[in-house]
């Protein structure tokens, strides 16, 4: 099946003449004949250049937790920017976000910022402010964002480089790194007790932070084994080491107090992102007062010129309003459930090996195999070329997924049981048409 892109590829060929690739983003890269552009989004709708319309489980990698173009959180940001947008100073607004931020989180102190790289840049070097050490753990297919320290054997390393398990390699993630600074991370199998006590116990004196997704957000939400998740606290405990969760992805998506809430774990530093702003860009890095206490003109850097900007903030203030006061995230998980459901029906009737992970209001299906992954080496057993055949025709019957099955499907408020009912009905002709219908064994006579 396919679908009319006149449109779209003339203006992505106009786009190549001056953006490399055509995007501002390398993950938006598709292909020539596939990368998509994109004109509004409504609800859980967005339409492309060619007026195609498709229900949206990208939700722009994840931020966009109540719909696109929410009335009350664009009604409040349109008239907020009628009296300035910028002012090199704190604003009352700022500071309502901030109360709310940290009743919701339950962490003592916040600050603001555009993006979920720079959240995490700025807990990395508050915790080594804090601990006075230099190196970090970071674990094998996790990602926090654009910045040199942490891109090494993220979701995009090949698997087969890896390594032995219990001594991982650390795969660059991009050329133009100083590969020196590689010598300050220490990288780990996801969910490994043993290998992390190990580490643990033979870095002590160097480690400031175990810093870590606490669903793999990025590599089909591989699960944390919650004995593995306590552990890390503990051993946190232990060494004196700074726990940073990077909650870009999982932070008011999970549920109102995020990842830390919903697995009962606290961080002593967290990064917060997309869900926060229901698209707009903006971030936040938050944490123990104790550790927070670092931040102090003079002693450790944190700023920017957009840091806290009206509209950032106003959206923020108003999404989180809204999440905080409405059953958005019941409401989310209750139809994401179904979909999830639905989906796993629809897998087993039609006899493709799969599984579903995740949560209801972020998981992934992976083909192949049905035994859920626990970490990135057994998430490559998968068969990603299978789920790319199906995210294929998913698309072109008008569900937007990712056609890489380590990018999250997303759900927002606005996917309701009419939205999760006709995502399911494409759902299972996208799927006959990939595998066919399942033949049944004849019963032999008798
Ligand atoms: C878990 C996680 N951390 C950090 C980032 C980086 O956020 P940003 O793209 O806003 O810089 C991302 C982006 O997808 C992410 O998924």
């Amino acid at each position: 099946m396919s679908i009319n892109t006149t449109k779209t590829r003339q203006l992505f060929n106009q786009a190549k003449q001056y953006i490399p690739y055509g995007v501002n983003s390398n993950f938006r890269y598709w292909g020539d004949e596939e990368t998509p552009i994109m004109t509004r989004g409504a609800g859980a709708y967005v339409w492309d250049a060619d007026d195609n319309r498709f229900i949206d489980y990208r939700l722009g990698f994840g931020p966009i937790i109540l719909g696109h173009a929410h009335p009350e959180v664009n009604r409040r940001v349109a008239a907020a920017i009628q009296n300035g947008v910028l002012f090199a100073a704190t604003t009352p607004i700022e500071i309502e976000l901030a109360e709310r931020f940290t009743r919701m989180t339950g962490m003592d102190k916040v600050r603001l910022s555009n993006t979920g790289t720079e959240a995490n840049m700025h807990a990395l070097r508050i915790a080594r402010a804090y601990t006075g050490r230099e190196k970090f753990i970071k674990f094998e297919g996790n990602y926090h964002g654009n910045f040199d320290y942490v891109m090494f054997s993220g979701p995009t390393a090949k698997a087969e480089l890896l390594g032995p398990r219990s001594h991982p390699h650390r795969l660059r993630a991009t050329e133009g790194m100083p590969v020196a600074i590689r010598n300050y991370m220490i990288s780990l199998p996801y969910n490994d007790i043993d290998l992390l006590e190990r580490a643990m116990v033979e870095h002590s004196d160097e480690l400031a932070a175990v810093v870590l997704e606490p669903i793999m957000g990025n590599v089909a939400c591989i699960l944390p084994d919650l004995a593995w998740l306590r552990r890390v606290r503990q051993l946190c405990d232990e060494f004196g080491v700074v726990l940073i969760f990077d909650e870009v992805k999982t932070g008011f998506r999970l549920a109102k107090g995020g990842a830390q809430e919903y697995f009962g774990v606290k961080a002593d530093l967290a990064a917060y992102a997309k869900a926060m702003g229901n698209g707009f860009p903006v971030s936040a890095v938050a944490g123990r007062e104790e550790v927070m206490a670092v931040v102090e003109p003079g002693r450790v850097a944190h700023g920017g010129t957009y840091c806290g900007n009206v509209v950032a903030a106003t959206a923020a203030a108003a999404t989180l309003e809204i999440i905080e006061t409405q059953p958005v995230i019941e409401t989310i998980f209750a139809n994401g459930r179904q979909l999830m459901a639905g989906i796993d029906a629809i897998l087993s009737r039609a006899g493709v090996p799969h599984v579903v992970t995740g949560v209801p209001s972020m998981f992934s299906v992976l083909l192949g195999k049905d035994e859920p992954p626990t970490d990135y080496r057994s998430y490559s057993e998968f068969d990603a070329e299978m789920f790319g055949r199906l995210g294929a025709e998913l698309i072109h019957r008008g569900i937007l997924v990712d056609d890489d099955p380590r990018e999250p499907w997303f759900m927002s408020a606005s996917h309701d049981a009419a939205v999760i009912d006709e995502s399911l009905n494409l759902i299972e002709d996208a799927v006959t048409a990939v595998f066919g219908r399942r033949v049944r064994p004849q019963r032999l006579a008798a």
